[in-house]
């Protein structure tokens, strides 16, 4: 008799066991369907997929340079040239210094400026100064060109590189500015980081802690699986 109860008790449990189960798995398929239809931000999105669109790590990975030439500011730079000045004239007809006068550089021979003893490093580049090598050589000019003779460590950040080049470029003839990489794909991946961090976050869920205890004091049940989410 008493092994009856148990068995009837048993199966009980295992019962409820399944229909946790399934609820949970029912609770994931609304979840994503959730995140489908909505927009991080627009306010329909669960808070996890809102959360996943504040930038993370991947803050950190570089835009193309138009990017930041876009939504740059020369006036900012002519600021941020302070740092340059020690060494550096940029008005027209400016002294050669420590290094060479900057005025008219953008588009021009790099190490071209008449009366400046170049480095070889720097001489021996070849080409002229456009927005891509330009950017390179101010976030670390002894990887540009190792061994050079500017000692200046560089500008890590991105943007303050792009608003010293605008100000360069507008202290001489000039170049044309790069037009802005196309948004949409900035959008898609921002939408791809999104779906990844929510499913991650969804397999966090505290659901699933829950019923693994009740599966551990179960016995036999104990091999029902709880389906994990994908
Ligand atoms: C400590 C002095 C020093 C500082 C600070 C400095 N530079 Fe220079 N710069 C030099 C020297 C020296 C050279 C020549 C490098 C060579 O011949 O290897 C040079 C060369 C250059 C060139 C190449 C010019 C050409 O004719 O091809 C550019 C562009 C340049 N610097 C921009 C900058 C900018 C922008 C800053 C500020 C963010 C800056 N530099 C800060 C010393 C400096």
């Amino acid at each position: 008799m008493d092994d009856r109860k148990n068995t009837i008790a048993g199966w009980a449990l295992f019962a409820g066991i399944i229909a946790l189960g399934a609820a949970l798995l029912t609770g994931e398929i609304f979840h994503d369907d959730d995140f489908d239809s909505c927009t991080a931000g627009d306010g329909y999105c669960p808070s996890y997929v809102a959360d996943a669109s504040v930038p993370t790590g991947d803050v950190e990975a570089e835009q193309p340079i138009a990017f930041y030439l876009a939504q740059g500011d020369a006036t900012r730079g002519e600021s941020q040239f302070a740092k340059c000045q020690a060494c550096h004239a940029i008005n027209q007809g400016g002294a050669n210094g420590i290094g060479p006068g900057l005025y008219n550089t953008m588009g021009n021979p790099i190490a071209g400026h008449a009366g400046y003893s170049y480095s070889d490093a720097l001489a021996g580049k070849g080409g002229n100064w456009d927005w891509d090598n330009m950017n390179e050589w101010l976030k670390k000019p002894s990887a540009f060109a190792p061994g050079t003779k500017m000692s200046f460590a560089g500008l890590p950040d991105p943007q303050d590189r792009a608003d010293i080049m605008l100000y360069m470029n507008q202290m001489g003839s000039g170049i044309a500015i790069p037009p802005p990489p196309p948004p949409v794909s900035e959008d898609e991946a921002a939408a791809e980081d999104a779906a990844a961090d929510g499913d991650a976050q969804t397999a966090e869920d505290t659901n699933v802690e829950l019923n693994e205890d009740e599966v551990e004091g179960t016995g036999d049940a104990g091999g029902v699986d709880v389906p994990e989410a994908q």
